[in-house]
């Protein structure tokens, strides 16, 4: 097991605490403490899977990549569906055995809820519930049904988490690529006393201990995902590139050369931050866009959007974001439904449309079918 620096309390901070009057990094009010072990190849063993049958529920997103993964690692897979799902053809296809999932959680001793997170009480109710016995692991990849308690297993069985840091189409790519993406596991309940040799076998198995895998809770997994997707990864992002695309087309500028530089460029740039962080990225660009992005960027990005980062972290944090969207499922999705609409006919997605159309390495993606078949 790796273990990034160890050192004493304070001096596993990057600059020594005592540094700082007040104890914290330097004029950033926090100390930066590594205490994270970080498990690789080595910390694992796919012999814990020898002779078991391992479930996935659903063949979605994270689904599908953990299935193929493991299938691909040598394990025992089998796919749980619903009478009439779409995604039944292309499970089977992709050479599972698809079974109803009541039954898929009866044949299996690890069990993948890779359904979606408001899905996942009826599923609990109906179909894994009355078919869970001792011995049997239940196994996710995002910690809400568990953390806001919409489901809640019974003591006999262990209660896992095994999160990569990444959406499931990378993940089954990256494996077939020989990479990995890092991920994250926890231990909820543990009654079997096997359950983080469990989970780190998971984790190799769908190729995370190659990248690195971080042990962390049911809460912090939970808090944390929920924070990076709506304030910086997904919602901050898109945002930020709408944004950008609408001021310079407002401007009288085109929509090519907007889509370009506001949405095209960003991967590029943030491949760049991927490979050697901030720093590195830095080093690429000329001393213009340096002095813009240092001088510039923090006006637009200022302390009253990190006012409302926090306001969207406390929502999290108290559970109200989380009813609030378990509410919105509940009457049908009227809002999500309509915002996601409206996100679609946004001019950016026809500019776009048109230009990646013009590269051919672009692979052409569906994006109307099931999630295997993207
Ligand atoms: N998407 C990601 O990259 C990502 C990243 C990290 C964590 N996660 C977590 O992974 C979990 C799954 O999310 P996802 O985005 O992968 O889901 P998804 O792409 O929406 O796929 C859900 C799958 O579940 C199936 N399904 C729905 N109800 C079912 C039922 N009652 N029984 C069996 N199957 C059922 C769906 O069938 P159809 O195919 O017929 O629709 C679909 O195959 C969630 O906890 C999520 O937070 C996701
Ligand atoms: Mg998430």
């Amino acid at each position: 097991m790796a273990r990034l620096p160890t050192m004493s309390r304070c001096a596993r901070s990057r600059l020594p605490i005592s540094a700082f009057p007040n104890g914290a990094g330097a004029g950033y009010g926090f100390a930066l403490l590594f205490m994270a072990k970080v498990y690789t190849d080595k910390d694992a063993d796919l012999g814990v899977f020898k002779g078991k049958t391992l479930a996935v529920l659903g063949f979605g997103s994270q689904g599908h990549a953990h299935a193929l993964n493991l299938k691909e690692s040598g394990c025992n897979v089998i796919i749980g569906l619903y009478e009439g799902s779409k995604s039944i053809a292309v499970a089977r296809e992709k050479g599972f055995e698809v079974v109803p999932t009541a039954e898929a959680v009866q044949r299996a001793d690890v069990i993948f809820v890779a359904l979606p997170d408001t899905k996942q009480p009826a599923a609990y109710e109906k179909d894994i519930a009355p078919n869970l016995a001792k011995g049997k692991t239940l196994l996710f990849s995002h910690g809400f049904s568990i953390h806001f308690k919409t489901i809640v297993p019974p003591p006999n069985v262990n209660v896992i988490l095994v999160a990569p840091k990444g959406p499931g189409h990378i993940v089954r790519r990256q494996f077939t690529e020989g990479k990995g993406v890092p991920s994250l596991i926890a231990i909820h309940q543990n009654p079997g006393k096997n359950a983080k040799k469990i989970a780190l076998a998971w984790a190799k198995g769908i190729g995370g201990t190659r990248a690195g895998v971080l042990e962390t809770s049911f809460k912090e997994e939970t808090e944390t995902d929920l924070f990076g997707e709506q304030t910086v990864l997904c919602g901050g992002t898109c945002a930020l590139v709408q944004a950008g695309f609408e001021v310079l087309v407002e401007a009288g500028y085109s929509p090519e050369m907007a889509y370009f530089e506001c949405l095209h460029e960003l991967k590029l740039i943030v491949d760049l931050m991927n490979e050697s962080g901030i720093g590195g990225m830095r080093f690429s660009i000329s001393e213009t866009a340096k002095w813009g992005d240092v001088s510039v960027g923090p006006k637009i990005i200022d302390g009253s959007v990190k006012k409302r980062m926090k306001a969207a972290l406390k929502d999290i944090q108290s559970g109200k974001f989380a009813k609030a969207w378990v509410k919105e499922y509940q009457s049908g999705y009227p809002r999500y439904n309509a915002l996601l609409k409206a996100g679609e006919k946004h001019p950016i997605e026809k500019t776009g449309a048109k230009l990646r159309a013009l590269m051919p390495w672009m692979q052409k993606r569906n994006t109307g079918g099931t999630q295997a078949g993207y």
